[in-house]
C-alpha cells in the first residue's frame, strides 16, 4: 500500500490505471475509520482492480469551527486498517495540497441540498461537492462508494456528478450498526457513557414508528410523533426529523406521493452534545 500525500502522484498513478483498462474503486472518508468505512473499503476492494482510499478532514464542509477542532484524527490507525483491508493507495493531503487557491466554486446543488442538512447546515454540502468533484476529476473512478448514514449526501453527490458531467457509478452502502442499533460514526467516540447508553434507542424508536404508517399515520404525523417520542427520553434532542422521498429528498405529504425508490425518515439528534444523524426506510 502506497500513502500518497501529492495530488500530482495521485493523477499518475489514477491515469495509468486507467490507461491499463484497469478499474478504480474510490473510497472517500474523513478518517477516524470504523467498521461502517470497513464495509465500502471492503465491498470496492472486490468490485475493481485498483483501490484508493481517500482520508481527508474536508475544512471547506464544516461550518462549525468547533467541530472541524474536535473531529477525530487517528492517521495512523487509518493507515494500518487500510493496509490490512488491501487497499492499494491511500490518499493523505493537507489542506494546502487540495485547495493551494480558496476554492469559491458555488454548485447549483438545487432542492436536494436546499431541506435538512442543507438547511441546518448552511455551506455545508457546498463543501461536500467542492472537496469530492476535486477528487472524482483527480481519481476518475470507475465506481465511487458512500455510505447511506448521510443518506442526503449521496443525493447530493449525484446531482454534483450530473452537473459536472461524471458518469461513474456511485455506489450507495448501507448503514452498519453497533449489536444495540446505533449507527457507526466517527463522532461516536466522543459521547460520554451515559450518551452512549441511551443513543441506540434512536433507532430502536424509529423502527417502532413503522408501526405509526401501518397504523395509518400520514408521513408529517409520524416524524411529529417520532421526533416527539425521542425527545421524550431524557439527555436526546431531536433537530429534524422529515420523511421525504428518497431521491428527491423533498417532504412527502402522502405516502403514495413517493417516488420509485419509496420514503426515506431522515433525523439529527443531539446527545451529549454530540450530532448524530440516522435514518429509515418505510
Ligand atoms: O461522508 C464523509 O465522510 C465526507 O462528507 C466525504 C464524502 C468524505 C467528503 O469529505
Amino acid at each position: 500500500m502506497e500513502i500518497i500525500r501529492t495530488v500530482k502522484r495521485l493523477e499518475e498513478i489514477c491515469r495509468a490505471a486507467g490507461e491499463s483498462g484497469k478499474s478504480i474503486g474510490l473510497v472517500p472518508t474523513m478518517g477516524a475509520l470504523h467498521a461502517g468505512h470497513k464495509s465500502l473499503v471492503d465491498r470496492a476492494r472486490k468490485e475493481n482492480d485498483i483501490l484508493v482510499v481517500s482520508v481527508f478532514v474536508n475544512p471547506t464542509q464544516f461550518n462549525n469551527p468547533d467541530d472541524l477542532r474536535t473531529y477525530p484524527r487517528t492517521e495512523e490507525a487509518d493507515s494500518a486498517m487500510l493496509e490490512n483491508c488491501g487497499a492499494d493507495y491511500v490518499f493523505m493531503p493537507t489542506a494546502e495540497e487540495i485547495y493551494p487557491e480558496p476554492d469559491t466554486r458555488v454548485f447549483d446543488l438545487g432542492p436536494v441540498a436546499e431541506v435538512m442538512e442543507g438547511a441546518m447546515r448552511p455551506g455545508h454540502f457546498n463543501g461536500v461537492a467542492q472537496i469530492v468533484s476535486k477528487l472524482f476529476a483527480w481519481v476518475r473512478p470507475t465506481r465511487a462508494y458512500f455510505g447511506e448514514k448521510d443518506f442526503q449526501q449521496i443525493a447530493v453527490i449525484r446531482k454534483m456528478a450530473a452537473l459536472e458531467g461524471f458518469d461513474f457509478d456511485i455506489v450507495a452502502c448501507p448503514i452498519v450498526r453497533e449489536a444495540d442499533g446505533l449507527a457507526l460514526s466517527s463522532r461516536n467516540v466522543r459521547l460520554t457513557a451515559e450518551g452512549r447508553a441511551i443513543a441506540p434507542q434512536i433507532h430502536s424508536l424509529l423502527e417502532k414508528s413503522r408501526q405509526l404508517k401501518e397504523q395509518g399515520l400520514k408521513p408529517a404525523e409520524v416524524a411529529r410523533a417520532t421526533a416527539e417520542a425521542i425527545d421524550s427520553v431524557a439527555g436526546l434532542t431531536t433537530e429534524y426529523y422529515q420523511i421525504v422521498d428518497a431521491l428527491t429528498m423533498q417532504p412527502v405529504d402522502d405516502w403514495s406521493d413517493a417516488g420509485a425508490e419509496g420514503t426515506v425518515g431522515c433525523v439529527t439528534v443531539y446527545c451529549d452534545n454530540v450530532r448524530l444523524i440516522d435514518n429509515i426506510r418505510y
